[in-house]
């Protein structure tokens, strides 16, 4: 359901009953662009998001029907962690999704965010350089209107494709993220917020903040996927 939300010209905001149906919205979305990408270039080039909100559509991307020897993926950003660490955001791609369907593993390229912000950033620069554009980069957004690891106050290098992050609020403080001119290299760019608690982030979003997440302006319009409790919609 488009949305009387004004984010501004460039975003069009749906809102969706709950989690399960921004999931589900946001599956469709992913399965539309890949069969697009497959058929126009052989290739479906997507980048993940991180945290929580995304699992739910990483969970019912295991039955798509699909042809995964096509797909390429990479990511957001990670934390700085080892590499079978829980809390990392490629962890929890792997346990929702990437673990039950056969994406070669050559073409799941996980940031080796357990080198270190510095060293990790600059070996996933040489990843990303041969990769963009994307066909999707798919977002989510912290309740401060963080995206990525791209947080509100922070300054990152012009011209980086990756940054080394450090002193995150969200822990842990030390993290790697694609920049902001890296991730709206996409054809589409799809954000996923879900939840009572991103209201006021989506709030000031609407109110002209220049929030990270506002900052990230592919060609193509932003589709931006709510559910009524983020949208604050009470029924
Ligand atoms: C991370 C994510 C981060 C996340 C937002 C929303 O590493 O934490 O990349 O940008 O998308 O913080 O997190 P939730 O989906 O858990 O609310």
């Amino acid at each position: 359901m488009n949305s009387s939300l004004e984010f501004g010209p460039d975003v069009n905001p749906f809102i969706y009953d709950d989690m399960q149906g921004v999931a589900e919205a946001a599956v469709a979305l992913i399965l539309n662009a890949a069969s697009a990408a497959i058929s126009a270039r052989g290739i479906f080039h997507l980048v993940l998001a991180g945290g929580s909100t995304p699992q739910l559509a990483y969970r019912l991307l295991v039955n798509a029907d699909t042809d995964w020897s096509r797909w390429q993926l990479y990511f957001g950003d990670e934390r700085c962690l080892p590499v079978d660490d829980p809390e990392r955001n490629s962890v929890m791609a792997q346990q929702a999704w990437l673990d039950h369907v056969t994406i070669p593993l050559r073409q799941i390229h996980p940031i080796p965010a357990e080198l270190g912000p510095e060293q990790g950033a600059a070996a996933y620069t040489a990843v990303i350089k041969e990769a963009i554009p994307f066909d999707m980069v798919l977002l989510g957004m912290g309740e401060d209107g963080h995206t990525a690891s791209l947080f509100p106050k922070h300054q990152h290098n012009e011209g980086e494709l990756v940054h080394a992050i450090h002193n995150a609020p969200k822990p842990p403080s030390d993290r790697i993220s694609l920049s902001r001119d890296t991730l709206a290299a996409t054809r589409q760019l799809v954000l996923l917020v879900t939840g009572s608690s991103k209201q006021g982030a989506l709030q000031q979003w609407i109110a002209g903040k220049k929030l990270p997440v506002a900052s990230i302006r592919p060609d193509s319009t932003v589709e931006l996927l709510l559910d009524k409790q983020a949208a604050g919609i009470v029924e």
